[in-house]
């Protein structure tokens, strides 16, 4: 073992200097988006809904104007303006319930925004994703939470079948905060019942101002003890922080934690000491004002410093218009992340992916032979 002349520290892999040289010349090179999007990305938490673009919405509208003139929906691109991304918890929700559902409401946009959404985050580098959706009835197209798990597991099966997509995408299902313990049963059953199809855990989301946590503790512990893999929405607005709040989350042995903002150190020992990872969101929760202040003050700033993997993650790209790659570079820009810690950082995601072994050899392969 040798000491590197230029940083004195200790080197056991090669040759001091030539190993401490190329990390340093790795290092040196900025970190631009050109960079961010070729890193190879692995994101781990993005609503699918919450992911289609605008311009997606825009097609789907366009398509059920021409065979329906007196479609009554406003056009996404003036309901939704390009370039506001400023929704708040107040705006956000009714968006989903009072919009967006409302145009995406049958198989053929279900299908179409579904693949736009896979096209999208494969084309911006992401080599895994875990999509997460919340099963919906619609009974005007006479369309039950099967069906539409069933069509969006066909596609994601279907994606991962063609061997030219460099990305491999499965399916988590959300209980929604508003539902009742059938529902979320019913979710559990599905997660279960299209397991076999790439569903691989199930999540907690919603508005954090409505429900009760503790209504869900028994479909949430129905799901670990067949082994699906749990995350929430953890401590999101101060709202949805109680101590009593926390403890019942956390009693739910979740594998990873969305969000993760309100949290007092009490409950951040915790987490560490569990090692649970964390999925943070930097543009989200600076758009929607979960946070005070702006993306130097994100929480990331904290957890990427404790022992647990952190992972950046977009939430709803649809809304907020920050593609994975711009959270790498923002993170890049604001906490003065060079390429290697910008690399390492996407790569420790791996260690908390829901699809296990097989998923994570192909991704160790891939980080092992890119080079920053
Ligand atoms: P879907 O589940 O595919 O329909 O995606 C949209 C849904 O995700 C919304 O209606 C919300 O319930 C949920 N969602 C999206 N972003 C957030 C968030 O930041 N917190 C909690 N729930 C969210
Ligand atoms: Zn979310």
């Amino acid at each position: 073992m040798s000491v590197c002349t230029l940083t004195r520290t200790r080197c056991c892999c090669c040759t001091a200097l030539e190993c401490c040289s190329t990390t340093m010349a790795a290092a040196s090179l900025s970190v631009d988006l050109d960079f961010t999007r070729r890193l190879p990305k692995i994101e781990l938490h993005a609503h699918l809904t919450g992911s289609i673009s605008r311009a997606c919405l825009h097609d789907i509208w366009m398509s059920q104007k021409r065979q329906q003139p007196d479609l009554a929906i406003e056009d996404p691109l003036v309901a939704i303006p390009s370039g506001k991304v400023d929704y708040d918890v107040q705006t956000f929700f009714p968006l989903f319930s009072s919009y967006i559902y409302k145009l995406c409401n049958d198989v053929a946009s279900i299908e179409f925004s579904t693949t736009a959404v896979l096209h999208e985050f494969q084309s911006d580098g992401v080599v895994y994703l875990e999509l997460r959706t919340t099963p919906r009835a619609i009974a005007e197209h006479n369309i039950s939470k099967d069906d539409y798990v069933r069509t969006v597991t066909h596609l994601l099966t279907a994606h991962n079948e063609d061997t030219s997509n460099t990305m491999r995408v499965f399916l988590i299902l959300s209980v929604d905060r508003r539902n009742t313990l059938a529902e979320a049963d019913e979710v559990i059953d599905l997660a279960i019942k299209y397991r076999s199809s790439g569903v691989v855990g199930v999540d907690l989301c919603g508005n954090p101002a409505k429900g009760d946590v503790r209504t869900f503790t028994t479909a949430f512990s129905r799901a670990k003890a067949v082994g699906l893999n749990i995350t929430v929405h953890f401590a999101e607005t101060a709202a949805s922080a109680t101590d009593q709040e926390l403890h019942t989350l956390l009693s739910w042995q979740p594998d990873r934690l969305g969000h993760v903002i309100h949290v007092k150190d009490e409950f951040r020992a915790m987490i560490e000491a569990r090692n649970i990872a964390v999925e943070l969101c930097l543009s989200c929760n600076v758009h929607a004002k979960l946070i005070t202040g702006t993306y130097s003050d994100h929480h990331f700033g904290m957890w990427r410093h404790s022992s647990v993997p952190v992972v950046l993650c977009t939430d709803d790209v649809g809304v907020f218009c920050s593609p994975l790659s711009a959270e790498y570079h923002l993170a890049a820009t604001n906490f003065d992340l060079d390429r290697r810690q910008l690399k390492q950082l996407a790569e420790r995601a791996i260690s908390c992916i829901f699809m296990g072994s097989t998923e994570g050899g192909r991704l160790r392969n891939i980080y092992s032979t890119w080079e920053v």
